[in-house]
C-alpha cells in the first residue's frame, strides 16, 4: 500500500522565526519578546513543527497565557510551519538582571518611538487591490468593537484617498496640543453607545482633518511612510484597546514601514468573492509577511446579497474569501454582505453596523466578537495588581549586588 505523504513545504529559517517573535509584545514590560531576552531557545524541525522556549520573569505571569497565545498566532503564521509548541519556563536570576538591565536602558535611551501603548491591538485592515471595501470594513469594525464598550482608534492610512473622515461622520481641524515634547495632534473623538448601557469610543485620525491649505501644502511633500510615522508618533493617542488602520490600496511600502515602526502590527485581508480580486489578496499577504507581519485571517466582503423576499444572490461571484484564505494559511474570520445600506451608512456618516439590526449588524457584531475574544483579544492587564518590573526588582533583592551594605 502507498504511503500518501503531503508534500511537506520547506520549514522556516530560525531567523524568519525570530523575525516574527519581534512581534510578541511583552505588555507588562512594554517591549518585545526578542530583546528582552525572553526567547531562550527556537528549534525548527524538518517536519515543520516549531518549539519555542520562552523564559517568564515570573513562573506565575498572569500573561502567560496571552503570550503563548501570540506566539502560536506569529509563529504559525509563518509559511511552512505544521505546528507550534510553546514552552514556557522561569528566568534565572542572571537572565532576570540582564533583562531588568535592559528595560531600564530602554524606558531611560529609548523612550517609545510611537505614541501607541503597549497594550493596545494593532490591526491594518488591507488589500490588494482598491475598491474591495476596506475602508467600509475598517469604520464598521471599528464601530462594532467600541460597541462593545471598548476604546478603538482608527487611523486612517490612506493618505491621498481619505474616506474614514465622511464614513464616520466628522469633521473638523485636528487640535494640537502644546506638550513639553512639542505640539502633539489630538484625534477627534466619538462616542459610541452600545448594547447593555456600554460605552465606547473611536478616537480617529485622518489627512482628512489636517487638509487645510497650509498643510496641504507640507503634507504633499511627505513620503507616504513619513505621514505615517507622523500619525504614530505625533499624535496624542492615549489609551485604546485597538488600533485600526485603514491601509491605501497598493500598500507595499507601506507595510514595509509599518513592520519597521510597529512591529507587532497584524494584518486582516480584504477581499471580495471573485477570484481575480483574491489573486492580488494574497500578493499582499506574502508582502506582509516577507515584512514579517502576521497575517491574522481574511474577510470576504460584497458576499452573497439576500434580498427582501428571502432570495440570495452571489453578485460577485463566490468562495474567493475561503479561496484565499487557504491559499495563504489563515483563518476565514467572516463574510460581509452585499448591503446598500453599507454604502448609504458611509455617505451619512453612520456606519451600518450601528443600526440596530440587520445582516449587515449580525455580520460586524460577530467579526468584533471574533477578533475581540479569539484572533486578537483585548490585553488584559487587571491581572497584574503590582507592575512586573517591581516584583522582579524585589525578587532580586538589593538593586546593586556589588555594592557596600549600608552601615
Ligand atoms: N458590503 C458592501 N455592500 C455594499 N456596498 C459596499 C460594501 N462594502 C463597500 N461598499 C461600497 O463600495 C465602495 C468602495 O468601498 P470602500 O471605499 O470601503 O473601499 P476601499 O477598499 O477602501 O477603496 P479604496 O481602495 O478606494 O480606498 C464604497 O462606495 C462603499 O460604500
Ligand atoms: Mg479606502
Amino acid at each position: 500500500m502507498a504511503i500518501i505523504q503531503t508534500a511537506a513545504a520547506t520549514p522556516p529559517a530560525e531567523a524568519a522565526v525570530r523575525n516574527a517573535l519581534l512581534g510578541v509584545i511583552d505588555p507588562e514590560l512594554g517591549d518585545n519578546i526578542v530583546e528582552l531576552g525572553m526567547v531562550r531557545k527556537v528549534d525548527c524541525s524538518p517536519d515543520g513543527t516549531v518549539t519555542v522556549t520562552v523564559a517568564l520573569t515570573i513562573a506565575g505571569c498572569p500573561l502567560r497565557t496571552q503570550l503563548r497565545k501570540d506566539v502560536e498566532a506569529r509563529v504559525g503564521s509563518l509559511p511552512g510551519v505544521t505546528g507550534v509548541k510553546v514552552d514556557m519556563g522561569e528566568m534565572g536570576a542572571d537572565e532576570k538582571r540582564a533583562l531588568m538591565a535592559r528595560a531600564r536602558w530602554k524606558a531611560r535611551e529609548d523612550a517609545p518611538v510611537t505614541e501607541i501603548p503597549s497594550t493596545t491591538r494593532v490591526i491594518a485592515i488591507a488589500s490588494g487591490k482598491g475598491g474591495v471595501g476596506k475602508s467600509s470594513v475598517t469604520v464598521n469594525l471599528a464601530a462594532a468593537l467600541a460597541s462593545r464598550g471598548l476604546t478603538v482608534g482608527v487611523l486612517d492610512a490612506d493618505i491621498w484617498g481619505f474616506s474614514v473622515p465622511r464614513m464616520l461622520g466628522l469633521e473638523g481641524r485636528i487640535p494640537g496640543e502644546s506638550t513639553g515634547g512639542g505640539p502633539k495632534m489630538v484625534p477627534l473623538e466619538r462616542t459610541i453607545s452600545g448594547s447593555e448601557g456600554r460605552e465606547g469610543r473611536l478616537k480617529v485620525i485622518s489627512m482628512g482633518f489636517l487638509a487645510g491649505e497650509d498643510e496641504a501644502i507640507m503634507w504633499r511633500g511627505l513620503m507616504l511612510n513619513r505621514a505615517l510615522q507622523h500619525f504614530l508618533e505625533d499624535v496624542r493617542w492615549g489609551d485604546m484597546d485597538y488600533l485600526l488602520i485603514d491601509m491605501p490600496p497598493g500598500t507595499g511600502d507601506i507595510q514595509m514601514g509599518l513592520a519597521r515602526m510597529l512591529p507587532r502590527t497584524e494584518m486582516i485581508v480584504v477581499t471580495t468573492p471573485a477570484v481575480a480580486a483574491q489573486k492580488v489578496a494574497a500578493r499582499a499577504a506574502d508582502t506582509a509577511r516577507k515584512g514579517y507581519l502576521r497575517v491574522a485571517g481574511v474577510i470576504e466582503n460584497m458576499s452573497a446579497f439576500t434580498c427582501a423576499h428571502g432570495e440570495t444572490y452571489a453578485l460577485f461571484g463566490e468562495g474567493g474569501g475561503e479561496r484565499l484564505a487557504a491559499e495563504i494559511g489563515a483563518p476565514l474570520l467572516g463574510r460581509v454582505p452585499l448591503d446598500m445600506a453599507v454604502a448609504a451608512g458611509g455617505d451619512a456618516g453612520e456606519p451600518v453596523a450601528l443600526a440596530a439590526d440587520g445582516p449587515v449588524v449580525a455580520a460586524f457584531a460577530e467579526l468584533a466578537g471574533r477578533i475581540a475574544t479569539d484572533v486578537a483579544p483585548v490585553v488584559e492587564m487587571s491581572g497584574c495588581t503590582v507592575r512586573m518590573l517591581d516584583a522582579v526588582e524585589q525578587a532580586l533583592g538589593p538593586k546593586e549586588p556589588g555594592a557596600p551594605k549600608p552601615g
